[in-house]
């Protein structure tokens, strides 16, 4: 078997999203084949694998075999309430006895906040580099993730905005993006914990050397802006870089697993019915340093 990759739409976004055949997942890859990934990650942003039937274990150990993780410190549920471990995003709508949660559920309602364009863990000092999400059972209908191409986003910009976007430093936090929503039922605890991080709103890649716009519902104010110019900003720019020409919608199927890079792409997920499954699993690889240290 040899690991193949193509765009899955070679006609409007050759560049963006590909779809990997020819690799299982569940044995432990060759160097070849993690070399592979990874060329396929820097040119596409966003990888699909179909037919994956992952353990959580292999799941972990697929994701290892790429680079070092990062734990769920983004999640609100308390550490005796949740279904996985900590190395596992639970990106589901279930609690740990595997019931789906009330409509008026904290960790449902908190989990909506991934309705928002995002990138993962942006609010963290030291934000995600790869974030592999393995759908274990889907709802019937809704519930696709897009994903937006913040290389292209960038490249579209204006000279005069690249001049203006180039140095600026924004401040991230997920009280912000759920206060988008109207969520703001934190604990002190919590906002202590989810306090504002720097990250760069320009940032460069380390292999392809390409610039991105960083950004993320959690971005709510620019250093040495006023807070309403800043977000009023932020949201031109969110807008701009999420028109459809830059975004590929994932449609599920059971045992996919999409792999993105959180440095050069923005995500969301989109509604389905709240009474039925939707049990996606996610590891999270390390970025390992502060947008800070990417300078464009
Ligand atoms: C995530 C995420 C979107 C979705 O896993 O980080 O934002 O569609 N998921 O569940
Ligand atoms: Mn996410």
């Amino acid at each position: 078997m040899s690991t193949d990759i193509k765009p899955i739409d070679p006609v409007a976004r050759s560049f963006f999203a590909g779809e990997v055949s020819g690799i299982d997942l569940t044995r432990t890859l060759t160097d070849a084949e993690v070399a592979a990934i990874h060329a396929g990650m820097d040119r596409f942003g966003v990888l699909v694998f179909h037919d994956q039937h992952l353990s959580d274990d292999q799941q972990l150990a697929f994701s290892r075999q790429l680079g070092p993780l990062e734990t769920a410190t983004g999640d609100i549920a308390a550490p005796q309430d949740r279904r996985l471990g900590m190395e596992l995003g639970d990106i589901s709508n279930l609690d740990k006895n595997n019931e789906v949660l009330p409509r008026e559920d904290r960790r449902r309602l908190f989990g909506l906040g991934n309705q928002l364009w995002h990138s993962d863990s942006s609010f963290k000092p030291v934000p995600a580099k790869y974030s592999l999400l393995s759908a274990r059972q889907i709802p019937p209908a809704g519930g696709n993730t897009e994903f937006a191409d913040m290389r292209a986003a960038y490249d579209a910009l204006d000279d005069k905005t690249k001049r203006e976007v180039h140095d600026l430093i924004c401040a991230h936090s997920q009280i912000f993006s759920r206060g988008i929503l109207g969520f703001t039922d934190f604990t002190d605890a919590e906002r202590a914990k989810w306090a504002p991080v720097r990250q760069r709103l320009v940032r460069r890649h380390p292999t392809t050397g390409r610039l991105s716009l960083y950004l993320a519902s959690h971005a709510g104010g620019i250093e040495g802006w006023p807070v309403p110019e800043a977000r009023a900003f932020l949201r031109d720019l969110s807008e701009h870089a999420t028109q459809r020409k830059f975004v590929y919608a994932h449609v599920w199927q059971p045992h996919d697993l999409v792999m993105w890079d959180n440095r050069v792409t923005m995500h969301r997920a989109r509604r389905y019915d709240h009474t039925e499954v939707r049990d996606m699993r996610r590891t999270t690889l390390t970025n390992e340093v502060s947008s800070l240290q990417q300078a464009p």
